[in-house]
C-alpha cells in the first residue's frame, strides 16, 4: 500500500491526486492526516480511504501506518518542533516496517553551512532518514513561485511596475507546488523509475528545481504574463522590508520575504539542474512565465 502524510494541506492534497492518477487500483492508497474528518468534508480533496495520523501523537501513527509499503512523508510548516515530529514519523516508519520513505526536503539542505532558516530541520531529517536504515529518496524542492503570490508580492510588483530586493544577481530555481507534488507521486509510485534512484536502496538525493533565474528575470516573467512593465530595484538588505511595505506588502509578510535575500545572493537557492527534474516529472517543469500567466487574473487585480 502507498500513503502520503499531510493530505488536507495544499501539497499533499495535490501529491494524493498525483499517486491516484498515477496507482491502477484506489484500494492500493491511503492518505493520512491529523483531521481525516475535515480531509473528508474537503470537495476539493481525492475521495480515498483516509486514517488519522498526526506526528505530535505518535499513538496515532502505527494504525496509521499498518501495511503501507512506501510512504510519502510531507515536511510539515517551519516551527521550533518540526524536527521532533519528522523524527516521530520516521521512527512509527521504521516500527511499522515501511519499505521505502519518500521525504520533502529543500535544495542544498545536506550542506551543514546553509543559513537558510528552512534548511536546519530539513538537514537533520535528511540524516535521521540515513542513520534510520530505511531505503528513501530524499527530492529536494526549490523556492515554489507560489510564495510569491502569497505575499501578494507579485500582484503590488506588477501593479507598480517595480520588484524592489536585495537578491542582486542571486538565482532561485522556481519550480511549482504541482510540479513538485507530481514529481512526489511519480516516485512514490515507482513511475520515475530510474530517474528517481530505488536502485540505489539505500538512500538517494535528488533536486527538483527550475532554472536558476534573477530577480531581473522575475521581473521580466511578470511583465511578459501580464503585458505591464516590471522592473527590479536593488535595495540593501536594510532598506527590503520599508520598500516592500511602501509597496503595499504587509509588515510582517515584508520582514520575512526580505530574510532569504542575502541568501539568495549567495547563491543557496540556486543549484545546477542536470536534467534530473524533467526526468522525475516525465516532461519539461512549468517554467516562470507559464506560471504567472496561469495566475494573470490574480496578478492584474487592483491594477487599473
Ligand atoms: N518549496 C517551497 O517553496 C515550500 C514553501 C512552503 C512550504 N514548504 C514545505 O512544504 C510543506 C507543505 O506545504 P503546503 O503549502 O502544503 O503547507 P500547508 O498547506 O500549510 O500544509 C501543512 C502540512 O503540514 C502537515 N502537518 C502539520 N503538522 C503536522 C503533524 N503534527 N502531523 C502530520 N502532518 C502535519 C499538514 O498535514 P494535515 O493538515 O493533513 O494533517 C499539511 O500537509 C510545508 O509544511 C513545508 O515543509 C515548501
Amino acid at each position: 500500500m502507498l500513503a502520503v502524510t499531510g493530505t488536507a494541506g495544499r501539497f499533499g492534497r495535490l501529491a494524493l491526486a498525483g499517486v491516484l492518477a498515477l496507482t491502477a487500483r484506489r484500494t492500493d492508497v491511503v492518505a493520512l492526516t491529523r483531521d481525516p474528518a475535515r480531509a473528508g468534508a474537503d470537495p476539493g480533496r481525492p475521495d480515498v480511504p483516509t486514517r488519522h495520523a498526526d506526528f505530535a501523537r505518535p499513538d496515532t501513527l502505527a494504525s496509521a501506518l499498518a501495511g503501507v509499503r512506501r510512504l510519502l512523508l510531507v515536511s510539515t510548516e517551519r516551527s521550533p518542533r518540526r524536527f521532533h515530529l519528522h523524527r516521530a514519523a520516521v521512527e512509527a516508519a521504521v516500527a511499522a516496517g515501511v519499505e521505502h520513505v519518500v521525504y520533502t526536503s529543500v535544495v542544498r539542505a545536506g550542506d551543514p553551512g546553509n543559513p537558510v532558516p528552512e534548511a536546519a530541520d530539513h538537514r537533520r531529517t535528511e540524516e535521521l532518514l540515513a542513520g534510520s536504515g530505511l531505503p528513501h529518496t530524499v527530492l529536494r524542492f526549490n523556492v515554489w513561485p507560489q510564495m510569491l503570490l502569497l505575499s501578494g508580492l507579485a500582484r503590488l510588483a506588477v501593479a507598480h511596475g517595480e520588484l524592489p530586493s536585495g537578491a542582486a544577481g542571486g538565482r532561485v530555481g522556481y519550480i511549482t507546488r504541482e510540479d513538485t507534488a507530481w514529481a512526489a507521486a511519480r516516485v512514490l509510485t515507482g513511475t520515475a523509475g530510474d530517474a528517481a534512484g530505488d536502485a540505489a536502496g539505500a538512500g538517494t538525493v535528488l533536486d527538483v528545481t527550475g532554472p536558476g533565474l534573477t530577480d531581473a528575470e522575475v521581473a521580466a516573467a511578470l511583465g511578459e504574463a501580464t503585458g505591464r512593465p516590471v522592473r527590479h530595484r536593488q535595495v540593501t538588505d536594510a532598506d527590503v522590508p520599508g520598500a516592500l511595505t511602501a509597496l503595499g506588502v504587509p509588515a510582517p509578510l515584508a520582514a520575512g520575504w526580505g530574510e532569504n535575500d542575502p541568501f539568495r545572493r549567495q547563491g543557496w537557492f540556486d543549484v545546477p539542474d542536470d536534467g534530473t527534474t524533467r526526468r522525475l516529472l516525465g516532461r519539461a517543469p512549468v517554467t516562470l512565465t507559464g506560471f504567472f500567466t496561469a495566475h494573470r487574473a490574480e496578478l492584474l487585480a487592483g491594477t487599473r
